[in-house]
């Protein structure tokens, strides 16, 4: 295997100012000042105990050497509640561009040619390298996109202009269609679209990310992550959710669009007895994966352990009494109904049954139609 010389002739310089400054930012509170490198390996092991995902990352193949001196190289100690003032993103010590520039010359050739030239000197890092560990050389984050992989990066960039990118086309969007047209094709005709991809807004990458991530689907986040950083509060301080909704919100939502509304993979009836229907869901506890919606979605094996089912007599009767009717087409001036009459699908407060009434008993309910 290829040895790389270290990363710079200037590392000793870079690592000294790096310390100095760690020093300058670590707790005052701590009875040990020791530079961060000495006081290293007991302080780092504590900071593990808590996170158990990051020790969990550290047993792949490439370890950042920088962990190694401490994850207070880059992180400020959160449990030092003077030093937890400082609301940085992800308790970093500073802006990302800058806290790696403590230790890597920018200005080394070794490293602009690597980036081909392109202004990584001011980039989110943590978009294309993992910081702490990973499988791939170089750090570089365990999902890369196919383009990214094979470093043909001209097929999405230009030359930069005025120190900054420079796309291959006019926008983002156009940019992704240009080898996605499959995808253009099925949400252009989606009744349904995500309002992200409704607007001339270049959004792809408000979920991908065009080079690589740790995620699946090139995405930035997991699924549900990312998609409660822009919708909050559908489960928060709800003393119920939704089974489903811990797990995905993609199991009923297709994130780009659909031919239902709110782009749900399936009618609300047809969605909710996926599951619930006492004839089908046995599938769900049988062991193997399931695939839901005609190959839409499919759960790994054991996904739930339990679930409540409804049997539905003659297309629509039987829920929540004998002979009640589940649906009911709007007719006469009179408003129809479904699940979602009764139910609210992400989460509920105090109410078991998810009960839009969110209330332990179901009289109120009754008496919305029966009075
Ligand atoms: C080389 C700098 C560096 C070192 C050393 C480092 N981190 Fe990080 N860490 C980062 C950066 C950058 C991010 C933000 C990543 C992102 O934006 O996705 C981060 C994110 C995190 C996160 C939150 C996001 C996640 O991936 O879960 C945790 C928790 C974390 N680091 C813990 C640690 C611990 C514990 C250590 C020591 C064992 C450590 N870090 C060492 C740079 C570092
Ligand atoms: C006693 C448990 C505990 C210890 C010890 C601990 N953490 Fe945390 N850490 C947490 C919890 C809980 C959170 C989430 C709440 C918050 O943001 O404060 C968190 C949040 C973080 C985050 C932000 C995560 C994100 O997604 O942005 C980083 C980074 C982090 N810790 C790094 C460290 C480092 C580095 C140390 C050691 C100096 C450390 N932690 C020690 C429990 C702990
Ligand atoms: C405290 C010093 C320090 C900081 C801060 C630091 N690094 Fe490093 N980094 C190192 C050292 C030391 C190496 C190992 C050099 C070598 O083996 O060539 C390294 C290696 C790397 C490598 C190459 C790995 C390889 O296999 O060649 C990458 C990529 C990298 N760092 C990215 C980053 C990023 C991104 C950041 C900021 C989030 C960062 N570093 C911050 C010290 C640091
Ligand atoms: C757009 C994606 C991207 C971004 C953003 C990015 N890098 Fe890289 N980086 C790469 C690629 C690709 C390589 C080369 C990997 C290879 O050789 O296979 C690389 C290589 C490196 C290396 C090793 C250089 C060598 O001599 O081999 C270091 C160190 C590094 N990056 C640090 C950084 C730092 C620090 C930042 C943030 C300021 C950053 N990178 C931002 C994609 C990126
Ligand atoms: C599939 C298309 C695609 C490929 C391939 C690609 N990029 Fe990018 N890159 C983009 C897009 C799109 C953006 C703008 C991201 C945004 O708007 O969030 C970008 C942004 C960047 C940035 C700025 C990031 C920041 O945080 O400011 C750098 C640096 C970069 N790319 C370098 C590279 C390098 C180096 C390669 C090849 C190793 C590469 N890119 C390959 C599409 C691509
Ligand atoms: C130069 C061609 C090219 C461009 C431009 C391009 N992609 Fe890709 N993309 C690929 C290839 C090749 C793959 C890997 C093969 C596959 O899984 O379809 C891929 C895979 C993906 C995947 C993962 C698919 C999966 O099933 O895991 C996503 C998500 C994605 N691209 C999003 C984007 C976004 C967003 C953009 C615009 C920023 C974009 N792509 C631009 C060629 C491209
Ligand atoms: C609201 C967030 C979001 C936006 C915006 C978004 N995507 Fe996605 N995309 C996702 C999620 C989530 C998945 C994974 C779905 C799954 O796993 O079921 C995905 C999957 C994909 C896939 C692979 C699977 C497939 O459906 O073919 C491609 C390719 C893709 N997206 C491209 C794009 C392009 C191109 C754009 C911009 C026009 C875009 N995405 C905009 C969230 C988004
Ligand atoms: C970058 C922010 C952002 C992300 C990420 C995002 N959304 Fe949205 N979403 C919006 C905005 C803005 C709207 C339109 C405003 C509204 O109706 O709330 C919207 C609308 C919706 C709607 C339709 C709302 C309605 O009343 O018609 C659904 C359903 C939805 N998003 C689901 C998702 C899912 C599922 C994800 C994750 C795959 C996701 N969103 C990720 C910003 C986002
Ligand atoms: C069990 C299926 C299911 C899951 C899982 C699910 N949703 Fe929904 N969602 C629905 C249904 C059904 C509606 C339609 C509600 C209506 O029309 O009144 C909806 C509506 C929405 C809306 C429109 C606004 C609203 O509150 O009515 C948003 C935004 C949304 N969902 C986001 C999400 C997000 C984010 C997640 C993941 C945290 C998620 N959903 C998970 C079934 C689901
Ligand atoms: C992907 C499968 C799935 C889909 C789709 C789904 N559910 Fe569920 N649902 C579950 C699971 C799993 C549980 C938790 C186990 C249980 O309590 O039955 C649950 C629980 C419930 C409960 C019982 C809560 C309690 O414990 O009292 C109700 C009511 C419910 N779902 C209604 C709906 C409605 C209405 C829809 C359509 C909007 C729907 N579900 C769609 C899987 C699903
Ligand atoms: C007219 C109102 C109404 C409609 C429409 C309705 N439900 Fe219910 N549902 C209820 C009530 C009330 C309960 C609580 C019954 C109880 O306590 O025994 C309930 C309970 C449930 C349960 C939990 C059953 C259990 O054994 O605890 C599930 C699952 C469920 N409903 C699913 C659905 C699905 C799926 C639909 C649409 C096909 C639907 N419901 C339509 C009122 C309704
Ligand atoms: C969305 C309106 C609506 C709600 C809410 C509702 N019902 Fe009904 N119910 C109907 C309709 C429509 C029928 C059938 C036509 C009729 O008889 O009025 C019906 C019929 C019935 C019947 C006669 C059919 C049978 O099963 O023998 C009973 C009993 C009944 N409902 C009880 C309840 C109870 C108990 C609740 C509360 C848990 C409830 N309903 C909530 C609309 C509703």
């Amino acid at each position: 295997m290829r040895r790389q010389p270290p990363i710079s002739p200037h590392l000793p310089a870079a690592l000294l100012l790096a310390a100095a400054l760690a020093f300058l930012l670590a707790p005052q509170a701590g009875a040990a000042q020791d530079p961060p490198a000495a006081a290293a390996p007991t302080a780092s092991d504590a900071c593990l105990k808590c996170h158990a995902p990051i020790q969990t990352a550290l047993k792949r193949k490439l370890k950042h050497a920088a962990v190694d001196m401490g994850c207070d190289s880059c992180h400020i100690n959160h449990r030092d509640k003077q030093a937890a003032q400082t609301k940085t993103e992800h308790y970093l010590t500073g802006k990302q561009s800058e806290l790696c520039a403590g230790c890597h010359d920018y200005k080394d050739k070794a490293i602009a040619a690597a980036h081909k030239g392109q202004p990584f000197e001011t980039a989110e890092c943590s978009g294309c390298h993992d910081p702490h560990a990973s499988d791939r050389p170089k750090l570089i984050a365990a999902q890369a996109h196919g383009p990214f992989d094979a470093r043909q990066c001209d097929s999405c960039h230009k030359a930069p202009k005025d120190g900054k990118i420079a796309l291959t086309a006019a926008s983002t969007s156009e940019l992704c269609f240009t080898c996605h047209a499959d995808l253009q094709e099925r949400y252009t005709k989606a009744k349904s679209k995500h309002t992200l991809l409704s607007s001339d807004i270049n959004t792809c990458t408000d979920c991908h990310d065009p080079h690589a991530t740790n995620q699946a689907r090139a995405l930035k986040r997991p699924v549900t992550t990312l998609c409660t950083t822009c919708h909050s509060g559908l489960t928060e301080e709800k003393k119920f959710v939704h089974e489903p909704v811990k797990g995905s919100c993609a199991i009923c939502h297709d994130a780009h669009g659909s031919e239902h509304s709110k782009n749900l993979h399936a009618p609300v009836e047809t969605l909710c007895l996926e599951c619930h229907n006492t004839k089908t869901a046995p599938r769900l506890f049988d062991g193997k994966e399931t695939t839901l919606f005609s190959g839409k979605v499919t759960l790994p094996p054991q996904s739930y352990s339990e679930i409540k089912t409804i049997e539905i007599t003659k297309g629509r009767f039987g829920h929540p009494t004998g002979n009640h009717p589940v649906f009911a087409d709007a007719k006469d001036g009179k408003p129809g109904f479904n699940c979602l009459t009764c139910h609210l699908p992400h989460a509920a407060n105090g109410s078991l049954q998810l009960l839009v009434t969110e209330e332990p008993t179901t009289m109120t309910l009754c008496n919305k139609c029966h009075k």
